[in-house]
C-alpha cells in the first residue's frame, strides 16, 4: 500500500514516522512536485493539482483537519483533480472538540463578566463595578451543530446561559433551541447575546456575518468567530464594532492569514485576536483516525467522516 502526505508548511517528519508505524504494511512518503508514482491513499492539506490528478488508482483522500474548504477550493477550480468516487475524509473532534470547548468558556464567561470592560476601565485607572447580566438574559447561540459546535454546546451547559443553536436540519437537543434554515437565521439572531460561530466555509457560509447579519443581533452582543475568515465580511465587522452594535469580537480566523500586519482588526480595542489556533489537529490523533479510515476503506466499509462534496462539508 502507497501512502503520499503532503502539507505545505508543516514538518513531515512526525506524520510520516507515525503513520509508518501505525501502518507498517504501508510505505508512507512526503509527497514532492514531480512525484507521479503510484499512490493509494493521499493525506493532505492545501494540495496542489499535480498531487491528486492523474492518479486512477486512488482509493482515499484524507484532510489533515476538520474542514476542507481548501480541498474543495481547489476541486472547483480543477474538477478533473480527483474522481467524484473517491471517499474525502475529513477529521472529526481527534481532539479539537476540547480546545473549541476551552476557548469558548473562556470567551463567553470573560464577556458575561465584562472583563474586556474591566480592562479598558484600568487602562484609564477607574475603580468602577459594573452591572451583571441575569443568567437568563445572557443567551448563548452557537451557528454549526455538527462535531464542534455540538462539543462547545455541552461545554457551555452546565454554566446555566440560555443556549440556542443554528444549523441546515434541526436538532432535538435537551434544553437547547434549535433553529434550521436561512428563514430561521434572523429569529436566532434576534435575542442572541454571544454568537459562536462553527459553520463550515462553504457558498452558502460565504461572508454570512455581513452588515445586515450583524444588524439582526442585539446591540451589544459579541461574536467569536473560530470557523473560517471567508464567513465575515470584516469592514462590516468593524463598522459594527464602531457603532457599538457589537460590543466585543474574538477572532481566530480571517480573510488573510496571516492577518496583515496593518489590518485594523490588529488594534481595535474590542477585538481578540489569535492566529488561527482556535483547535489545532493533534498529530497521534489525527494519525490513528485516518489510520482507522485507511483500514475502513480496504476492508470495503465507508469510513467516518466521509465529506459530501455536494453539500461542501
Ligand atoms: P461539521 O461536523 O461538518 O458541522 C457543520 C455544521 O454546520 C452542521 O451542524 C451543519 O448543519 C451546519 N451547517 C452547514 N452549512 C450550513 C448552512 N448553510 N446553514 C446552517 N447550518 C449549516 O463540522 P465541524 O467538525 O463541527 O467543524 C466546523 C468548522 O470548524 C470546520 O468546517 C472548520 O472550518 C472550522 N474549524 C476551525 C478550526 C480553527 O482552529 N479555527 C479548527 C477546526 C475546525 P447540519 O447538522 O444540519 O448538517
Ligand atoms: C482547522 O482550521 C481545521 O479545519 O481543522
Amino acid at each position: 500500500m502507497e501512502i503520499i502526505w503532503y502539507h505545505p508548511s508543516q514538518d513531515a517528519g512526525v506524520w510520516l514516522e507515525g503513520m509508518q508505524r501505525r501502518l507498517p504494511q504501508a510505505r508512507v512518503r512526503h509527497w514532492q512536485p514531480g512525484d507521479e508514482a503510484a499512490a493509494d491513499y493521499a493525506i493532505v492539506r492545501k494540495p496542489p493539482r499535480e498531487l491528486l490528478a492523474g492518479r486512477p488508482g486512488l482509493r482515499g483522500v484524507f484532510a489533515m483537519g476538520a474542514g476542507v474548504d481548501d480541498i474543495l477550493a481547489q476541486l472547483a477550480r480543477y474538477p478533473d483533480m480527483l474522481s467524484p468516487s473517491v471517499p474525502l475524509v475529513r477529521l472529526e473532534d481527534t481532539g479539537m472538540g476540547r480546545q473549541m470547548q476551552e476557548y469558548a468558556v473562556y470567551c463567553v464567561l470573560g464577556w458575561y463578566r465584562r472583563f474586556d470592560d474591566y480592562r479598558q476601565l484600568q487602562q484609564q485607572a477607574q475603580w468602577q463595578p459594573l452591572e451583571l447580566a441575569a443568567y437568563e438574559a445572557f443567551t448563548v447561540g452557537v451557528m454549526g451543530a455538527g462535531v464542534l459546535g455540538m462539543s462547545v454546546i455541552h461545554a457551555l451547559k452546565p454554566w446555566g446561559f440560555p443556549l440556542r443553536v443554528w444549523s441546515r436540519s434541526p436538532k432535538q437537543i435537551a434544553g437547547v433551541t434549535s433553529f434550521a434554515g436561512r428563514e430561521a437565521l434572523d429569529a436566532f439572531l434576534h435575542g442572541t447575546q454571544v454568537v459562536i460561530n462553527l459553520l463550515p466555509s462553504t457558498p452558502e457560509t460565504t461572508d454570512l456575518f455581513d452588515a445586515r447579519t450583524l444588524s439582526q443581533l442585539p446591540q451589544g452582543a459579541c461574536l467569536l468567530n473560530m470557523a473560517r475568515g471567508t464567513q465575515v465580511v470584516e469592514d462590516d465587522l468593524l463598522a459594527a464594532l464602531e457603532s457599538g452594535q457589537l460590543r466585543a469580537a474574538a477572532l481566530d480566523v480571517f480573510q488573510q492569514e496571516p492577518l496583515p500586519p496593518h489590518h485594523p482588526l490588529w488594534r481595535h480595542p474590542r477585538v481578540t485576536v489569535t492566529p488561527h489556533i482556535a483547535a489545532l489537529t493533534r498529530v497521534d490523533e489525527a494519525i490513528e483516525a485516518i489510520a482507522r479510515a485507511i483500514e475502513a476503506c480496504e476492508a470495503g466499509r465507508q469510513p467516518s467522516g466521509c465529506v459530501d462534496r455536494l453539500r461542501g462539508y
